[in-house]
């Protein structure tokens, strides 16, 4: 397939690089030239453009099988991710509806199916929004009909931008599938591991906080997952098998790695209230029983494992002994 990833990144460019391997034919979209080099190694083909500027999308091809939007804001604050994700998805499905040279294509000409003719119209089109949409505080299971009722400014903006795209699916015809992404962790990255290594991580109150993870590597499988399978405008979790209490998650770091458990932060009775403070149990039942996935990490344990291994083989573990232990 010819594919666009728009965002290659920490997860953008590792796919690009498994869809070539795949023998996809893969473009790569990214704001500046910076990354370039990183992306011809993978065999990926650079495009430069930036997704909330529209002209400069003009003149890009837009014969595409399959686009994935996994461009990421960087943190930031509402305004920003207004600018990135709402009005970038806007401008996305105008530009697929419009196509580079400006002619909108035949009525009915957008395929539902994996595939399309090139002159057809919009790709089928996967979009990495985040588990961030689900405000739960109660420790429930969530699943995609769950009510998306988010407490924070950015997630309400995610939710908008998703019913942007459900409804162009529903409306237009537009092909797009809905990703709900948990927390990514993996080479390099994985902030809780970070923090507990450099003896910085608290347990927040009594540790019961549901955590929820996915590595790099399954995310990727369940992107290409979504661009074979996935329904137009339905939505997926993008999540791990096993939610996972706080403290059930640093006391398996603490075990595993022979060091104590972090402190615990003194009790804040108002942090469950503070917005944003989401407590939930998010299923994947729908990304393994609809798409087929299976997981190459189905839990942290799996993949936390392989990135301990892999800082160990680089020299990069510091382990502080466990103190009190005699020598
Ligand atoms: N991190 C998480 O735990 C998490 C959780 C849920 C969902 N997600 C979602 O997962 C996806 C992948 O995240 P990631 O960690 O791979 O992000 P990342 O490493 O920060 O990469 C983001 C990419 O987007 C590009 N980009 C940023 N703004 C752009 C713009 N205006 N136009 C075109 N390209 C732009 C950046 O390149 P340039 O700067 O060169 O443009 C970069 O290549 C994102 O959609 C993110 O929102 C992440």
């Amino acid at each position: 397939m010819r594919t666009m990833i728009i965002g290659c990144g920490y997860v953008g460019l590792p796919l690009g690089a498994e869809l070539v391997k795949l023998g996809h034919e893969v473009f790569g979209l990214r704001r500046s030239a910076d990354g370039d080099e990183e992306l011809k190694a993978a065999g990926i083909a650079p495009l430069h453009a930036d997704i909330t500027q529209p002209q400069t999308l003009a003149t890009l091809p837009t014969d595409f099988d399959w686009v994935v939007n996994c461009a990421a804001s960087g943190g930031g604050g509402p305004d920003e991710y207004r600018r990135l994700y709402l009005q970038g998805t806007r401008n996305l499905i105008e530009w697929f509806a419009l196509g580079s040279a400006g002619v909108p294509p035949a009525v009915g000409a957008w395929s539902c199916e994996g595939t399309r003719r090139r002159d057809a119209g919009a790709p089928r089109f996967v979009y990495t929004s985040s588990t961030g949409v689900y405000g739960q505080n109660d420790g429930s299971v969530v699943k995609e009909t769950s009510p998306t009722e988010p407490a924070t400014e950015t997630a309400k903006v995610l939710v908008e931008t998703e019913k942007v795209l459900l409804a162009a699916a529903r409306e237009q015809n537009f092909p797009a599938v809905v990703l709900r992404v948990a927390g990514i962790y993996g080479p390099d990255r994985g902030y809780l591991l970070k923090q507990y290594l450099k003896n910085e991580a608290r347990i927040e109150g009594n540790g019961g906080r549901i955590l929820n993870m996915i590595h790099r590597d399954d995310l990727i499988g369940a992107i290409i997952a979504a661009l074979k399978n996935g329904r137009p405008g339905e939505i997926y979790n993008a999540v791990d098998d096993e939610p996972v209490s706080q403290f059930t998650f640093f006391q398996w770091l603490a075990g595993t790695l022979g060091k104590d458990m972090p402190p615990s932060a003194p009790e804040d009775a108002e942090a469950n209230r503070k917005p944003g403070v989401t407590n939930k149990r998010v299923s994947n039942r729908r990304l393994k029983m609809e798409l087929g996935y299976q997981f190459k990490y189905p839990n942290f344990r799996k993949g936390y494992t392989a990135e301990i291994m892999r800082l160990e083989a680089a020299g990069e573990l510091d382990i502080e002994p466990r103190t009190g232990e005699s020598a």
